[in-house]
């Protein structure tokens, strides 16, 4: 082992470098920047120079989080070529019909067979279907370095279980599930992650185990959620708020806590994706998976219809009502608004003419343009018929009921309360929850 790649990276006789600088990248590579000698990678110039500023484009870490770590960031592919160890980290979205969409991965795996020499090791964190590392990113490796996998270079898979947003379940907290293509480089990459991930690591059978453990976390997630979603729409037409059911059922012991709501981001409204796709190939039509997705995937248009009605239910004129969204993003606290389920309850009030103004406080006007076409007002204006609060962000729990009365053009206002957080508080207005 004195020889091996883990004593070369201890000894800086060896670089790291980390492919692909977002949620996942940066932070994995300014840890390991710590302790070895780190190449930061990022095809994006525009990200690579802020980086270089000690500034995360991804809004996530501060410029303190830069200090004390020996990496260089670059977007100069050549630089790669100096690096004995890859960790791939670039996105893995789904396309329009909800398929994988590889373009990024394949994209960087290309990228990497070309620095790619005899001895090197290339970690995939990106969240994948179990299969995809073996039978798509190796051939790539293999066929662009002209080099033989398992004799000349070595692969791991090592998911990611970052949770933007959440400083508790931080990478060093939690552990992390490495795997290998055989025992010696299982060794290596589970001594690697050891340098930085405090909590240890799990050393998973193969590499597809570790690809389907990941993808079951959030298909997990996907599904349990959609069961409290469906359970709202039926306790919202019995009358019952789901909430106080929660709380009920909530203190038996195995009682599992899931509450309703949007279903978004890039994690667990699009892994489960990966997972139905493979299966499809495989011959087995996911039923339940689906239809988890199909029930996330469709509350965004109820809490607008439902927001639709209660207004009619006020004896206004729909096309002459205003409505105000708080939070955009695709969860709390975040800033990032990528697949974010906001979209759609603003689509359905639009698509009933009404006039919608949007709010965020974390989120940029200028990407929510760029990605939806919808610009948010800098504070929340006045004169509402109906006020969603979508996202709990921090900054809204604070809020009181004169807050929002203050808001409404009348003394007839709805207030939605997607996350129902002002549950048994707002006593004035007419209140609704999922
Ligand atoms: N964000 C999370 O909370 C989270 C958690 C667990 C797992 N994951 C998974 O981790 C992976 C990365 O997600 P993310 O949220 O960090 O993505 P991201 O969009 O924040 O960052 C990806 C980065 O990769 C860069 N990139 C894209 N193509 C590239 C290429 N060909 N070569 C080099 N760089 C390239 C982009 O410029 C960007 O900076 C995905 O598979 C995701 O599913 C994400």
């Amino acid at each position: 082992m004195s020889n091996s790649i883990y004593n070369k990276l201890l000894k800086k006789e060896a670089k790291l470098a980390v492919v692909g600088l977002g949620y996942v990248g940066l932070p994995i590579a300014l840890e390991f920047a710590k302790k070895i000698s780190v190449i930061g990678f990022d095809v994006n110039e525009e990200r690579v120079e802020m980086m270089q500023n000690n500034i995360d484009p991804s809004k996530e870490l501060e410029s303190e989080d830069f200090k004390n770590s020996d990496i260089q960031f670059t977007a100069d592919m050549d630089e790669l070529k100096k690096a004995q160890f890859f960790v791939m980290a670039v996105p893995t979205p789904i396309d329009d019909a909800n398929l994988p969409n590889l373009a990024p991965l394949l994209g960087a795996t290309e990228t990497v067979a070309k620095a790619l020499k005899k001895g090197d090791y290339v970690v995939f964190e990106s969240t994948v279907y179990p299969g995809c590392t073996e039978e798509d990113c190796i051939p790539i490796l293999e066929k662009v370095s002209g080099l033989k996998f398992q004799e000349d270079f070595m692969v791991g898979y090592s998911p990611e279980r970052i949770n933007p947003g959440d400083k508790v379940h931080t990478l060093q907290s939690v552990v992390k599930i490495v795997s290998g293509c055989c025992d010696e480089s299982l060794e290596n990459i589970a001594k690697t992650y050891e340098l930085v991930v405090d909590a240890g690591v799990h050393r998973a059978a193969s590499i597809k185990v570790a690809e389907a453990a990941k993808i079951i976390e959030n298909t997990q997630r996907d599904v349990n959620i959609s069961l409290i979603n469906e359970l709202s729409i039926i306790f919202n037409k019995l009358g019952i708020n789901t909430f106080d059911v929660l709380e009920a059922a909530g203190t038996k012991w195995n009682f599992l806590n899931f509450s309703p709501g949007l279903v978004g981001g890039h994690c667990i409204g699009v892994d489960p994706y990966y997972l139905t796709h493979k299966a499809q190939q495989a011959g087995y039509h996911s039923k339940v998976i689906t239809s988890g997705r199909y029930v996330n995937d469709s509350m965004g248009f109820y809490i607008g219809k439902q927001t639709v009605k209660k207004i009619l239910a006020k004896g206004k004129n729909i096309q002459d009502s205003r409505v105000l969204v708080m939070g955009v993003t695709f969860k709390e606290d975040v800033s990032d608004i990528r697949n974010t389920k906001v979209i759609n309850i603003v689509n359905e009030l639009k698509s009933f003419q009404v006039k919608v103004d949007l709010v965020d406080p974390h989120a940029s006007s200028e990407d929510m343009k760029n990605q939806y076409g919808v610009s948010l007002r800098e504070s929340a204006g006045s004169g509402y018929d109906a006020v969603i609060v979508a996202v709990n962000h921090a900054e809204y729990t604070s809020l009181t009921e004169s807050d929002f009365e203050k808001m409404m053009k009348d003394d007839k206002g709805v207030f939605v309360d997607v996350k129902g957080i002002f549950r048994n508080k707002i006593e004035r207005l007419e209140y609704w929850s999922l």
